[in-house]
């Protein structure tokens, strides 16, 4: 039965692109939920947009020297753009900077407002003397109260989870100056989360909620048993909402009580564009609202979003909201600042067309129950071993074949086998396997049953053998390919909302019409049979005798070894460069005299043998030419240089440096050495021309 549904995805921070981590735990996700009610025939809504308020925008926008508009302009351009390359198809992508929106949450406070929903209160918070502002949020951080992390933001501590007051820090620290702040007096609204406790008791903890995923429940519990607090919706920032009523100059609202809101916004400017009314997308108790998120918004969109949905009064609560816990890369956290990411722009240059590799990498290993790790590795496996050896081979078989026997013109069927009759009866399954588990969130799970359907095929060809068959029986020969090519059409349906691109084109490919929210400007209709989800369980016969299918064409491609070591020095190279950026600079040592320096006797020597000191990393024993003598020098650069690497080479020697013993070896004397800037362990080189000179000149 036909029912509606608001599907909305987190709104991205307009701060930088997106990447791998956020396509895996929300959007792809959400996208593949909202492609499977639209084809099972659902009226679906599904909305997101770029979330541009809040302090990390101004924070990077100072840092730039720009204006919080030019970040937010930047980034929405760039991330509404990889949405459309990746295939997620939004019905709306908005941005809380539109004028629909600002206005859209200025009501809601003013509804709130006006109903006493809001405690005023006036409080100290922490301002900033030097630079004249009040530090909210992202602007402080400092010790975290709960679990001792040095480097917890105002609003959150990353290390534990905790949502914080900027209050709550222990020893702050202004994120502007550097600078301890003071604490002033400032008027602000809260909400009164303690005022919501029983209903968000009787809603999350009492009620049907328990069908939630259980990181969400759990976590959405545990905060509910520690007692919630009144918590402030307005900030004293200049880049915001402003807070829609009197007294309230210099004040905007808080980005978590705006972005949500963005939810309803891009609702009314969708409906708006299609002539539509978007109250029952948000009132309509029949509506089943739906919030795909990451697990750090869990308590936005559990907690405070539906205690504002409930004061306002007029809206239905989320029926569901799946979180994913986070995707780590190869090992480690995703992380902007650091550039350990796989950013989208930068994929789809390095795999050009190849978006439905990563839609599936990222579905196959999605971090659904515990945080998972992407590794380019299981990347290429998930490609070689699965799209292509399974689905794609199964597809080029049955194509060649039916082109090559029968120039592509679907043959008549003989009686079917009891293998035949097992196997289509397999096929008509799938639609309810896979919607159960997308209707349970489960993506991974729905994806492998997908790949499952395509091992079928491939099976089904592989015993059957018709190419072996077709020497001696060409009635049994046609029977075998009709039945190949009704699964590949089921595969060609059932693959949409995992493989949006490679659907396409296998549609194209067996000239079954696109449907249409994809339908792109060269498909007709004509001459194309139409399958719906439903009809993959119900129809006997998906692609009837005496269809012409098209030409074929490799779906997927192998990736080798190179291409996946090419994505590895790339992460590497952003280690390194992150390693140099990080490092730190000794202070320069204390002044010495000229007479200090004179005392030093330093030649060019050569080095005449090498070994490395035995049960030792670092060390290095040298025999060296100093033009004085020949000496043992015992030199940490083992990890730098092998023995063979430094036999023969100029250095340049500190030779009055007293003995001393390493590891039961005399040294005597020092190979001078420096680091370059990118922290490289190099010879202090003595000039060429000066390769006989003894000692150094001072004059
Ligand atoms: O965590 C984030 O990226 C937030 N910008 C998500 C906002 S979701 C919603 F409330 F808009
Ligand atoms: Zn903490």
């Amino acid at each position: 039965m036909s029912k509606r549904y608001t599907i909305t995805a987190a709104l991205p921070y307009t701060n930088g692109p997106i990447h791998i981590g956020h396509l895996a735990g929300v959007y792809v996700p959400a996208d593949i939920y909202a492609r499977y009610l639209r084809l099972t025939g659902n009226d679906v809504a599904f909305m997101c947009g770029s979330d541009e308020h809040g302090v990390p925008i101004t924070i990077k926008a100072k840092k730039e020297g720009v204006t919080p508009q030019d970040i937010v302009d930047k980034y929405h351009a760039i991330i509404k753009k990889s949405f459309e390359d990746f295939g997620i198809t939004f019905d709306n992508y908005s941005r809380t900077s539109a004028k629909i929106h600002h206005n859209t949450a200025q009501e809601f406070f003013k509804t709130l407002y006006n109903k006493g929903e809001f405690i005023e209160e006036v409080t100290e918070q922490l301002y900033d003397e030097e630079a004249n502002q009040f530090l909210a949020d992202r602007f402080v951080t400092g010790t975290c109260p709960k679990c001792g992390n040095e480097e917890a933001y105002g609003d959150q501590c990353e290390n534990c989870g905790t949502s914080l007051n900027a209050t709550d820090l222990i020893n702050p620290k202004s994120a502007i100056t550097g600078n301890t702040p003071t604490l002033k007096q400032t008027k602000h609204w809260f909400l009164p989360l303690d005022k919501h406790e029983d209903f968000l008791k009787e809603w999350i903890l009492k009620g049907h909620k328990k069908d939630w995923k259980p990181n969400v429940y759990g976590q959405v519990k545990s905060w509910i048993d520690d007692g919630l607090r009144p918590r402030a919706v307005t900030r004293d920032l200049d880049w915001g909402i402003p807070v829609p009523v009197e007294g309230a100059d210099g004040k905007v609202l808080y980005v978590w009580f705006d972005a949500p809101i963005g939810y309803i916004s891009a609702t009314k400017e969708w409906a708006e564009h299609e002539g539509k009314d978007w109250e029952p997308y948000w009132k309509d108790k029949d509506t089943k609202l739906v919030h795909f998120i990451g697990k750090d918004n869990i308590v936005f969109h559990c907690i405070i979003f539906p205690s504002m949905l409930k004061a306002e009064g007029s809206y239905i609560l989320p029926d569901n909201v799946p979180a994913n816990e986070f995707l780590n890369l190869e090992g480690n956290k995703l992380s902007t600042s650091k550039n350990w990411a796989v950013w989208l722009p930068d994929y789809l240059e390095d795999f050009p067309g190849q978006q439905d590799v990563l839609r599936y990498a990222l579905t196959a290993n999605a971090p659904e129950t515990k945080d998972n790790d992407f590794t380019w590795a299981d990347f290429q496996a998930r490609n070689n071993n699965e799209l292509v050896a399974i689905f794609g081979n199964f597809i080029n078989r049955v194509v060649v074949l039916t082109n090559k026997y029968y120039n592509g013109v679907i043959p008549e069927p003989s009686d079917y086998t009891s293998i035949d009759e097992e196997t289509l009866a397999a096929v008509k399954a799938y639609p309810t396997v896979i919607a159960s588990s997308i209707e349970r969130y489960r993506f991974r799970e729905a994806s492998q049953e997908l790949m499952n359907l395509a091992r079928l095929g491939n099976k089904y060809l592989a015993d059957e053998e018709p190419w072996k068959v077709i020497k001696e029986d060409e009635a049994r020969t046609k029977t075998i390919m009709f039945v190949a090519l009704q699964i590949a059409s089921a595969l060609a349906t059932l693959s949409e909302p995992f493989l949006p691109f490679t659907s396409e084109k296998l549609k194209k490919i067996l000239r079954v019409a696109l449907n249409d929210n994809v339908s792109s400007s060269d498909s007709t209709k004509e001459n194309c049979i139409e399958n719906s989800w439903e009809d993959i369980s119900t129809k006997d016969i998906l692609l009837p005798a005496g269809h012409q299918i098209g030409k074929a064409e490799l779906l997927f491609n192998k990736i080798e070894d190179k291409t996946i070591q090419a994505q590895l020095d790339k992460l590497e190279a952003s280690k390194l460069a992150n390693e140099a950026a990080n490092k730190t600079i000794e202070p320069q040592k204390d002044t010495i005299t000229f007479e200090d320096f004179t005392k030093l006797d330093i030649r060019v020597g050569t080095i005449l043998e090498a070994e490395k000191m035995p049960k030792t990393k670092k060390l290095l024993v040298l025999k060296v030419d100093t033009g004085i003598d020949v000496r043992t020098i015992v030199s940490g650069i083992a990890e730098t240089f092998t023995p063979e690497e430094v036999v023969g080479k100029k250095v340049t020697v500190l030779v009055n440096l007293a003995p001393r013993a390493l590891r039961g070896v005399e040294s005597q004397g020092m190979i001078l050495m420096t680091e370059t800037p990118e922290g490289k362990l190099v010879f202090v080189n003595p000039d060429a021309n000066q390769e006989t000179t003894n000692g150094l000149q001072i004059s």
